[in-house]
């Protein structure tokens, strides 16, 4: 079974259709720089170009940079303001002509890293944390989503964590990775002191093993601590997964 997942940045929006039982792309993922400003027609216009390019027309899974809830955008960090309180769901099911969902990006990435990446088979609590513009999160108990937990934007030295620790701030601030190490071991400290988690995955650009390998080693948590494995094409596969909803056939 295939649905064409895709991921939505503050830089690009990815699609590809994805094969639900291996979590593989079945095609090459297309990319297409986000518009600036970034509004919900623009970006509803490059959706539908992506599902174009693959003459898409069955289900379709978008993993968006914000609160998502019962279809709406409740919140808009890091995207234009007009998205606060759109209908994200309807908007993209009009414009595309497919039935769709849509939910947080970092929920999606943690989705596909609990069935296809570093949290397969894990039934405690497990936290995946994506570094990147933003601070996203993903939590899991037994398996099941808590969707929508926003743990970047927990409050650190009395200020929102997010641009102090995510990895825009390594870019803008010209941090070395040792010293952007320190301010993410502050903020994985304060969740552990929350939430206890058994497992967190770092995920995000900054899992790359190339990039992962410069600052991985500083870190240090009672919790087990491993990068993400499927990288940026998590978003895509875990988008996919979470619109297989669609498929199901409703009880009669
Ligand atoms: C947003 C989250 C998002 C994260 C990663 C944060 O600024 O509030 O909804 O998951 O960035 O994109």
């Amino acid at each position: 079974m295939q649905i064409l997942g895709i991921d939505i940045g503050g830089s690009g929006i990815k699609g590809a259709p994805v094969d639900l039982e291996s979590g593989r792309l079945l095609a090459e993922r297309h990319r297409i720089a986000t518009p600036q400003p970034a509004t919900p027609t623009a970006v509803a216009d490059v959706v539908r170009k992506i599902t174009r390019h693959f003459g898409w027309s069955g289900p379709l899974g978008c993993a968006f940079p914000a609160r998502i809830k019962h279809g709406k955008a409740l919140t808009a960090a890091n995207v234009d303001d007009s998205w606060l309180n759109t209908d994200v769901v309807a908007l993209f099911a009009e414009r595309t002509g497919c039935p769709t969902t849509v939910l947080n990006d970092a929920d999606a990435a943690g989705l596909a890293e609990m069935t296809f990446g570093a949290g397969r088979g894990r039934t405690d609590l497990v936290l995946l944390l994506t570094f990147g513009t933003g601070i996203g999160s993903a939590l899991f108990i037994e398996r099941v989503l808590v969707p929508n937990t926003e743990l970047g934007h927990i409050i650190l030295h009395g200020k929102d964590a997010e641009p102090y620790a995510a990895d825009r701030a390594r870019k803008e601030e010209k941090l070395s990775w040792k010293r952007w190490a320190r301010r993410v071991q502050e903020y994985l400290d304060r969740i552990e002191f929350l939430l206890s988690p058994d497992l967190i995955i770092i995920g995000g650009g900054v899992s790359k093993p190339k990039r992962a390998e410069k600052f991985m080693p500083y870190l240090h948590t009672q919790a087990e601590l491993v990068t993400a494995q499927l990288r940026n094409e998590a978003g895509i596969v875990g988008a996919a997964l979470h619109a297989r909803s669609l498929l199901k056939t409703p009880a009669k």
